[in-house]
């Protein structure tokens, strides 16, 4: 196992380009199993979670060739339909196969992801919608197994809680189903957006992309063309780094990035006292030597996002005054709260709420990411802290973030990926 070694007082400086979004990649990845041609798709990071998708894709017939940033996937052969424990357990988002595999073949079984890190997790909002769609639903033996031997019929869901993975499922299973699907409180994401162009593009008519009702009308099983496209740039993996600039009091530069994905991200980072300078696909930060404190709710697109929350309680350790940061959406996403506190933070939490008392004065040590996002903030945090700081169970990290360690390098930080000793 590997872990990140890094110190503090660091000055960054220079460009970092930014990957394709890892949460845009996913379901554009499972959107191939409605298509009859081979898709080829560009600009996708390298990030494990991608291999672990595509792995499932393979296991499942399908064949998927991935060069640097391209994959071409060819779903014409995939003959099975089970997407087993030992694969699911490993990524949540695995379950975003069992609305296409659903709708293309009439059943699926898909392993219950089970709760992870950050809470509970649970998937009815897609189970619901997809038996509203005409499907038959048993959970048996922690396989959820779907059945529409008829095929799915298009309908009117409306989502009790906004749900971005929920979403992409149901628009990629009402792509196929039989009629008009009407989604009401649907997710808003980018991510979720650029699935609904894609599957636009490529013969599905889809109205009302990019707000909350989405009307899909189904091919009635007709499987479709789908041309080339380039994933999306990765907002948080850009939010991240604009958080080093900001931690770091360094002036960086974004590359390959969309700052209309990031107004939430941008806006709070100005209310901290940084400055930018934004062209349509680059981000300059200016840093300021007295971040303020800054109050947050993390909320659904376009509000602020959960995956930036954090890397900005890590931050606002070094703001001049108090922050707090409520978690809306995840009930136990405060897990770096801990680790943060050994590196001297003082941050109280009550609930879902985090009450940063600023200007810590943070000392490296040994800590543990508990989860992908928390990593991130546990490397901004040694990044100021003094002293050297050890990251372990960085495994986390290589879920979602592309070859951080390097990009951090290549602007001049003091970081290494080392190996664990084994006892
Ligand atoms: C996606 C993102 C994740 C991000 C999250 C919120 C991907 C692969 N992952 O996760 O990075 O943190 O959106 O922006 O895109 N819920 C239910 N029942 C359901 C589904 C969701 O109660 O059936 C609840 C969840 O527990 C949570 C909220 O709805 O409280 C939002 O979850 P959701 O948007 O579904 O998150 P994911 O799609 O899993």
């Amino acid at each position: 196992m590997d872990y990140l070694q890094t110190y503090g007082e660091q000055k960054l400086n220079g460009t970092i380009e930014i990957s394709g979004a890892k949460n845009a990649s996913l379901p554009l990845i499972a959107m191939t199993i409605l298509a009859k041609n081979n898709v080829h798709i560009k600009n996708l990071p390298n990030v494990a979670d991608i291999k672990t998708l595509l792995k499932l894709l393979s296991n499942l017939g399908a064949k998927c060739e991935f060069h640097e940033d391209k994959v071409t996937v060819d779903t014409s052969t995939l003959n099975q339909t089970k997407a087993k424990y030992d694969i699911v357990k490993t990524m949540r988002a695995s379950i975003l196969v069992l609305g296409p595999i659903l709708a293309r073949f009439g059943h699926c079984e898909v392993s219950l992801p089970g709760g992870c890190a950050i809470g509970q997790r649970p998937i009815d909002l897609h189970l619901k919608a997809l038996e509203h769609m005409g499907a038959k639903i048993d959970i048996k033996s922690g396989y959820v197994e779907a059945t529409a031997p008829d095929g799915l019929k298009g309908c009117n869901i409306i989502f009790d809680k906004i749900t971005v993975t929920g979403t992409a499922n149901i628009v990629m299973a009402a792509s196929l189903a039989k009629g008009k699907t009407v989604i009401t409180n649907a997710a808003r994401e980018p991510e979720v957006v650029q699935l609904c162009e894609v599957l636009n593009a490529s013969g599905v008519k889809i109205e009302g992309i990019a707000t909350a009702v989405l009307t899909i009308h189904g091919t009635d099983s007709k499987l479709l063309n789908i041309d080339e496209f380039k994933v999306i740039p990765d907002r948080i993996e850009a939010g991240t780094y604009l958080c080093a600039g900001a931690i770091t009091k360094s002036k960086l530069t974004l590359t390959n990035v969309d700052a209309t994905h990031m107004g939430s991200i941008i806006s709070k980072l100005e209310e901290m006292g940084l400055s930018f300078d934004i062209t349509k696909d680059s981000i300059t930060i200016h840093p300021t030597q007295d971040i303020k404190p800054v109050k947050i709710t993390t909320q659904e697109y376009p509000a602020f996002p959960t995956d930036m929350q954090a890397q900005f309680l890590a931050l606002a350790t070094q703001a001049d005054g108090v922050s707090i940061i409520e978690e809306k959406l995840f009930e136990n996403r405060f897990m770096h709260v801990s680790e943060l506190q050994r590196m001297g933070a003082d941050i109280t939490l009550n609930g879902n709420i985090a009450t940063v008392n600023g200007i810590s004065k943070l000392s490296g040590t040994d800590v543990m990411a508990t989860d992908l996002r928390a990593s991130s903030a546990l490397v901004l945090a040694g990044m100021v802290a003094e002293g050297e700081t050890n990251i372990h169970r960085i495994y986390h990290l290589d879920r979602g973030y592309d070859n951080l360690e390097k990009k951090l390098q290549n602007v001049g930080a003091n970081i290494k990926r080392l190996k664990e000793e084994t006892l």
